[in-house]
């Protein structure tokens, strides 16, 4: 048996060993303390050259962002603060928030600072990269003309998205916001684009709905879920769509494509403005501080299509916004409607109605267009915008029962199949072929001759036969796909 001194006699020249080369000398070390913790957030003293966005080290592994450094460091808390009290030692680093990046991160659920929240193993990170970014320069940049098609038809036709582009999603609570976006999720299953959702502020069994509707959808293994529920700490969920950027830039800039999500922005705003207050910066209108704007767009401008120099990869955003009883002019929701290239406004009203998706055409906008729409998709879809607009109108005149001349009754009754074809249930994307295939229905006449109720049927007729014949004559298609619907 060896006894200590043996033990001690083999110990020593290892850790001697071990020691060459290492020069002990003194140095200075800055400790600070806590002066006050609470509520998401600590003022810390004694650490005289901390930076702004340092990470701080608090007791326990609680890390903490330095952000006001006027006397007292005001600093942002990324994790519990129970365990905190005033006077524990607080640690700088000279460090900022570093993630983990990389393509093993896809189909994991992670906390925003990269933390496995799935029970999987620990992530295998290819790097670690700053939360906080510049966008790309100008020069860096380059037009948004390919197409990120997002599987709801209304979208596609009238509101295409680019890749590049940061369209607002924005509606009144439980209106189908989200479902719009996890469609667009399930849509670039087959595709190449790779998708980051940030959850902020949701309750947990949401977000658990929304990564099994993914799974459900087979699209798990391109999906990676950024998830800071309600009950995180607020740093946590303000920290949350830095770190979804963050994770979704690797792809941008090795030249390849994805999409971010980020449920919601209005959420954010409100935590900001809570950590804000409570950090005593001055509050401005409706008490959100001066620098919300600036924040909401340094963070979309990192969405970007790259210039074929940079790689030529992509960075599409797709924000999410609530609104109060329709309020577009309230502070949050203009602020992104300007910050954004466009924004699908969907109507508590419509949804109600039953007409789902509930997107109002007439507020929706997509700035970049039909730039970015496949030419087989754009040829169908562009006289839509105005037909169904004009549609609407002369819907609300018909409906008093006047009389009408033939020409209108006809417009109103290709309106109404129109509207029946854009309508569409949630978790099931239409691929482009489909797309096309009813639209050109549409504008064949073909679903004049049906009656409005044989619309949903004959769509699925439809994509029962496109699955089958993935080079369809379109035409005899169609007559196939309308016989036995009581068509005239
Ligand atoms: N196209 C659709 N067809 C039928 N039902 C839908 C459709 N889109 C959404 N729904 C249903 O409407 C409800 C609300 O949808 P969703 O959660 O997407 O809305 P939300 O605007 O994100 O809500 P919240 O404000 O709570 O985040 C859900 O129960 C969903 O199943
Ligand atoms: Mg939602």
């Amino acid at each position: 048996m060896t006894t200590l001194t043996q033990a001690l006699d083999a110990w020593v020249p290892a850790a001697a060993r071990r020691l060459d080369g290492v020069r002990a000398e003194p140095r200075f070390e800055f400790v600070g303390r806590i002066v006050s913790v609470g509520d998401g957030i600590a003022r810390v003293s004694g650490l005289p050259e901390t930076r702004a966005d340092e990470l701080l080290l608090f007791p326990g592994g609680v890390a903490g962002l330095a952000v006001d450094l006027d006397g007292e460091i005001g600093c942002i808390l990324l994790g519990e603060d129970r365990h905190l009290s005033a006077g524990a030692p607080v640690h700088g680093t000279g460090a900022v928030v570093r993630v983990p990046v990389g393509d093993a991160l896809m189909g994991r659920v992670l906390d925003p600072l990269g933390q496995p929240l799935d029970e999987g193993a620990p992530v295998a990170a290819e790097r670690f990269e700053p939360v906080e970014r510049p966008a790309p320069s100008i020069a860096d940049r380059a037009a948004v003309t390919e197409p990120l098609l997002t599987g709801t038809a209304i979208i596609d036709a009238l509101f295409p998205l680019g890749r590049g582009q940061r369209e607002l999603l924005i509606g009144d609570r439980a209106v189908g916001k989200t479902s719009i976006a996890v469609d667009a999720i399930l849509n670039q299953r087959d595709g190449d684009v790779f998708c980051v959702y940030a959850a902020i502020g949701q309750k947990a069994s949401g977000v658990r709905e929304v990564i099994e509707a993914v799974r459900r959808g087979g699209a798990l293994g391109r999906t990676l879920f950024v998830v800071a529920p309600a009950d995180a700490p607020p740093g946590l969920q303000w920290l949350a769509p830095y770190t979804a950027f963050t994770m979704a830039e690797h792809f941008r800039d090795s030249g390849r494509h994805a999409l971010v999500i980020v449920d919601d922005l209005t959420k954010h705003a409100a935590v900001h403005r809570q950590l804000s207050l409570l950090l005593r910066r001055p509050p401005g209108r409706e008490a959100y501080p001066g620098d919300v704007f600036c924040l909401h767009s340094r963070l979309l401008e990192r969405a970007a299509k790259l210039s074929p120099a940079r790689g030529g990869g992509s960075l599409t955003a797709l924000p999410i916004a609530e609104t109060q009883a329709g309020n577009l002019s309230a502070y949050i929701p203009t602020n992104l409607i300007s910050i954004t290239d466009g924004q699908v406004y969907l109507d508590a009203k419509l949804f109600h109605e039953g007409q789902k998706p509930a997107v109002d055409v007439g507020r929706s906008v997509s700035r970049v267009g039909g730039k970015a729409q496949p030419p087989e998709l754009r040829a169908l879809a562009e006289p839509l915008r105005l037909q169904y607009a004009q549609f609407l109108e002369l819907e609300v005149f018909t409906r008093f029962g006047g009389m009408v001349d033939e020409k209108t009754r006809a417009a109103v009754a290709h309106g109404q199949r129109m509207r029946a074809l854009l309508a569409q249930r949630h978790s099931n994307p239409q691929p482009l072929a489909l797309q096309v295939a009813q639209l050109t229905a549409l504008s064949d006449g073909t679903l004049d001759r049906l009656p409005v109720e044989a619309v949903p049927r004959f769509r699925s007729a439809l994509a029962a036969l496109l699955e089958t014949r993935p080079d369809p004559d379109l035409k005899a298609l169609m007559r196939e796909a309308a016989a036995g619907l009581g068509g005239s």
